[in-house]
């Protein structure tokens, strides 16, 4: 008998018990909950926008495509009609699917762009220039998703984004501190001064009214794909690129296209995941992340205790080795998904994880196999009665992008680009580094950490979670998923705990300071781990199913993320 089956078995029925018996009585720390529809996401403002879709008939997808459009309105440092992003989608009638709408390099691209006469990689230039810039899929991304699953009109759905765009709404406190310090970043990188800079300084409950975005939402209510890869706006991003000096060409943006896409899925003790294949990295890392951890019972190690800690960290160093070396744009480079999420190789993997001491990650490779923000991105969780619901992250990268706004447009560029590897070996701004899989090719897609995903349990909706945070997203995923199906929290428990997060290279614990208290940091010091303090580590928006009928949402308190459900 397979003593390590019994152990999950237990850990998997001690958990089903919890979560069950919460369910039968209003727990102490829930999030809000609703039965027919719930949704969570960066902005109130986006949350009231969904939810009505949601009242008013719509479907899950309806209302996804409706609160993309409003966080391009509301939420402008990562919501974005010129970024990119990915859904998962789980139907009512139990079929998955993934939208792949990342941004593409543009066709006069190279792999050396970012490099000066000496072979370095010059400061800025892929972060914040319009070099930074790919070419945008959102907007292709939701006309395609609408069309092949939405029941209300298209122009319903992106009207309320019009009309936030027009009559504006009131920021936050964090919003007036985050637009007053990219102030001088947007004098300097617009000719003219974008809506973005106020006259003054922004304070809490100022309205934000953006006219020409207004505009360019109009067109693409009106168009639809149209209204942005051609026409007036593809005109003035053409315009945006000539006086910039960026690359994007007409022929870059009628050439781009979403791609629907075989999501990466697996089972984690007694639950079934989907989440987000290459161009991401985030749902194969989550599955490496789960097939290594699984190993041990979490739940008797305890939630962000010592041994917990490390085991979740060692399995972080060597999944991130992993991507960096194989992973890229599938249509560019072959990256052995088979072979790295096997249960062969992610045993071997776990067994590499030595009980009482840290591998340095100078020696850690990645491993063999025979054939890889700023927390400035945004996640949206949706779902409605009748069992469908949309795991969906979108970005611009950087908080702004690349802080160069379309005149004329009213929008954002994104620097995704530095999402590439510029040169072998050297970090992106989140400390990434890449190799060959990862190289700037034209029409490539850059890689991501986006990891959009659902859970089921005995093919019922169990929960629709993701998180913004560049490399930080995927261990934050993974541990809300922990906290929930190990540590038995409700949602907004699971959202909520502070959080931790390795990634190989540098070889740090970089932790949330209520994460773990002196006592945990000087033992895992002594086993030869390296921590360091940090600000916040992701912001997750999930929804829990209940086996009682009821939606929780979990918003992530750490910005102004609200779980709005009826
Ligand atoms: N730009 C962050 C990511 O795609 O992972």
């Amino acid at each position: 008998m397979n003593l390590n089956f019994l152990k999950q078995a237990s850990v998997f029925v001690i958990g089903f018990m919890l979560v069950n018996s919460c369910s039968q009585q209003s727990h102490k720390g829930m999030g809000p909950t609703g039965t027919k529809g719930m949704v969570v996401c960066a902005h109130p403002e986006a949350s009231k926008i969904g939810l009505s879709i949601l009242q008013q008939g719509g479907n899950a997808m309806d209302a996804a495509v409706a609160v993309e459009f409003a966080l391009a309105v509301c939420y402008p440092s990562a919501g974005n009609i010129a970024g990119g992003g990915f859904w998962i989608v789980r139907t009512s009638g139990k079929s998955v699917y993934s939208l792949d709408y990342r941004e593409k390099a543009p066709l006069a691209s190279s792999k050396d762009m970012y490099l000066g006469p000496d072979g370095e990689v010059v400061n800025g230039l892929s972060t914040q220039t319009i070099l930074a810039a790919g070419v945008p899929g959102t907007v292709d991304g939701m006309v395609r998703a609408h069309e092949k699953f939405g029941t209300l009109p298209w122009n319903t759905v992106v009207q309320p984004a019009v009309d936030l765009a027009r009559n504006g709404f009131p920021i936050t406190k964090l919003q007036a501190a985050s637009l007053n310090s990219i102030r001088k970043a947007l004098l300097e990188r617009n000719s003219s001064k974008p809506v973005f800079v106020s006259d003054s300084i922004w304070k809490q409950g100022d309205l934000l009214i953006q006219p020409d975005l207004a505009k360019t939402l109009e067109r693409i209510r009106d168009q639809k794909r149209e209204g942005f890869y051609a026409g007036e706006t593809a005109g003035l991003i053409i315009r945006q690129m000539q006086e910039s000096g960026g690359l994007i060409t007409l022929q870059d943006l009628a050439e781009y296209e979403a791609v629907w896409r075989k999501p990466i899925n697996g089972t984690y003790r007694d639950y079934h995941f989907y989440s987000m294949a290459p161009p991401s990295s985030g749902g194969l890392a989550l599955k490496q992340l789960l097939g290594i951890l699984a190993k041990w019972d979490l739940k008797s190690l305890g939630h962000n205790q010592v041994k917990t800690i490390h085991y979740m960290v060692e399995a972080e160093k060597r999944v991130y080795a992993d991507r960096a070396e194989y992973l890229g744009d599938p249509s560019f480079v072959n990256v052995p998904v088979d072979e790295l999420t096997s249960a062969k190789y992610l045993s071997k993997r776990a067994g590499e994880i030595k009980e009482d001491k840290a591998t340095p990650s100078d020696s850690v490779r990645a491993g063999k196999v025979t054939p890889n923000e700023s927390m400035e991105t945004t996640h949206y969780s949706v779902a409605d009665r009748w069992g469908n619901a949309v795991s969906a992250t979108t970005t611009l990268n950087g908080g702004y992008g690349c802080n160069i706004v379309v005149k004329g447009g009213g929008f954002f560029l994104n620097n995704e680009m530095d999402d590439f590897s510029s040169k072998p070996g050297f970090p992106n701004v989140y400390g990434l580094i890449g190799n060959e899989a990862n190289c700037i090719q034209p029409g490539k897609r850059m890689l991501s950490c986006m990891t959009p995903t659902i859970i089921t349990k005995n093919e019922k909706l169990f929960m629709v979670v993701g998180s913004p945070g560049g490399s930080t997203i995927i261990t934050s995923v993974f541990q809300t998923i922990l906290n929930v199906i190990d540590h038995g929290m409700t949602m907004q428990q699971a959202v909520s705990e502070k959080r931790f997060h390795h990634q190989w290279r540098p070889d740090l614990i970089q932790y949330e300071p209520e994460a773990m208290d002196s006592l945990k940091v000087t033992k895992l010091l002594s086993m030869g781990h390296f921590l360091k303090k940090t600000g916040k580590i992701g912001r997750v928006d999930a929804i829990l199913f209940w086996p009682d009928g009821r939606m929780e949402g979990g918003a992530d308190p750490r910005g102004d993320d609200s779980a709005m459900g009826f």
